[in-house]
């Protein structure tokens, strides 16, 4: 019997592809990757995986990833600066290629001729699973139901897992799509299918409202060592929980959220929703570390491969040669990000305050209008002669 190994999240799409699956005769497997998704009401692993096994998977993987997808995806993305057209700060995209990396994993381990996953056949996630998979072993065979089947609607799904006896929770209204993980949350389709309508309070899930905030604003101190936030406040904190802190609080003062019709890979434009609430306050200190300590042209070239590098990850393209050879790059800017900034999160803001850092490039005495002023203004007249030179006729 053929074997197949199936990422499986404990849906509706997921649990019928499991059955799907086995009537076209194969021996399904489930793998549970834990990026930080947080479980809706009443849910839990015990519960998805009892699903699965009742939808007819033979075996239940449940890996709790978030400090793999921590150190090696969120990490050198955000010492990279990455973002998506000017908005999206690439949560979902991120999680792909790890959750490819381990599908290739157990499937080796379980000797299956076979993965598969719930995409559609419009969006970028499909591409994202299905190049890393082949780049990693080509000659696993890639299964994607959701192009393929019959059912057409949700509804016709829902009969099909009442058929079967899925225990699938069919009264649950799913007024949009979700995906989410530590990283942030990605919202589409239903009503935000409505260019002109703003988004409904419901559609967001962790950040607050930015008009029913508190009006008082709460400042916070970021510190950073070579690229890495380390601390909080001055408290030193494991990654995760920094994350999570930073959701929390920045969710609270509606810091995070962006509304944005994106060009998709496969060609279309969608809206989209993101919260992302840590990944707003830590890229925006980051990247004013880095403003301060890091010299004009490795900033302005380092601009250049934030743009390649988000577009990279977005299109599906991490175990790229590109993307490698642009994180030697960014690591090698990272050794003097170190220092502090103090943020300002105030109704839906998170803007800088304040900035410290060993490694500061600025220099007071340089830069002062006062009495102390060191800078040799005479210097001045013959930089601009020279400068200005080859542009005279
Ligand atoms: N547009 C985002 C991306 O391509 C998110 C895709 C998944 N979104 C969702 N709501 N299920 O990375």
């Amino acid at each position: 019997m053929k074997k197949v190994v199936l990422a499986y999240s404990g849906g509706l799409d997921t649990s019928c592809i499991v059955r799907w699956l086995k009537e076209k005769g194969y021996e399904v497997i489930c793998f549970v990757a834990d990026l930080g998704q947080g479980l809706g009401q009443g849910e839990s692993f015990e519960a998805i995986e009892a699903r699965a096994l009742a939808a007819g998977a033979t075996k239940v993987y449940i890996r709790d990833l978030q400090d793999e997808f921590i150190k090696d995806f969120i990490l050198p993305a955000l010492k990279a600066n990455a973002v998506y057209e000017g908005r999206y700060l690439l949560a979902t995209a991120l999680g792909r290629p790890l959750i490819a990396k381990y599908l290739v994993q157990i499937a080796h381990k379980e000797k299956a001729q076979a993965v598969a996953h719930g995409c559609t056949g419009k969006g970028n996630d499909q591409v994202r699973l299905e190049v890393a998979v082949g780049i990693l072993d080509p000659r696993l065979e890639i299964i994607a139901p959701v192009r393929d089947w019959e059912f057409k609607s949700r509804e016709e799904e829902i009969d099909y897992a009442l058929k079967y006896n899925i225990p699938i929770d069919v009264t649950k209204k799913k007024p949009y799509s979700v995906d989410r993980n530590i990283w942030g949350i990605s919202i589409e389709a239903g009503v935000l299918e409505n260019l002109e309508q703003e988004p409904p309070e419901d559609a967001y899930l962790i950040t607050k409202s930015p008009t029913h905030t508190s009006s008082y604003p709460r400042y916070i101190e970021v510190s950073f060592v070579k690229g890495v936030p380390t601390k909080i406040d001055g408290k030193v904190l494991k990654l995760k929980d920094l994350i999570n802190y930073l959701n929390e609080v920045g969710g609270q003062f509606g810091v995070g959220r962006s509304d944005m019709v994106e060009n998709r890979l496969v060609g279309i434009k969608s809206r989209e929703i993101y919260e992302a609430p840590a990944g707003t306050i830590l890229y925006t200190a980051h990247k004013e570390l880095e403003a301060l300590v890091l010299d004009r042209e490795v900033a302005h070239f380092k601009e250049m491969i934030s743009l390649k590098y988000a577009e990279l990850v977005y299109y599906g393209l991490w175990f790229s040669a590109l993307k490698d050879a642009l994180d030697g790059f960014v690591e090698k800017t990272q050794g003097l990000v170190s220092g502090t900034i103090r943020l300002r999160l105030s109704k839906g803001s998170c803007v800088v305050v304040g900035r410290k850092s060993v490694n500061s490039l600025y220099k007071k005495e340089l830069s002062t209008y006062g009495k102390e002023d060191k800078f040799d203004q005479k210097l001045a007249e013959g930089f601009i002669k020279l400068w200005g030179m080859p542009y005279k006729r």
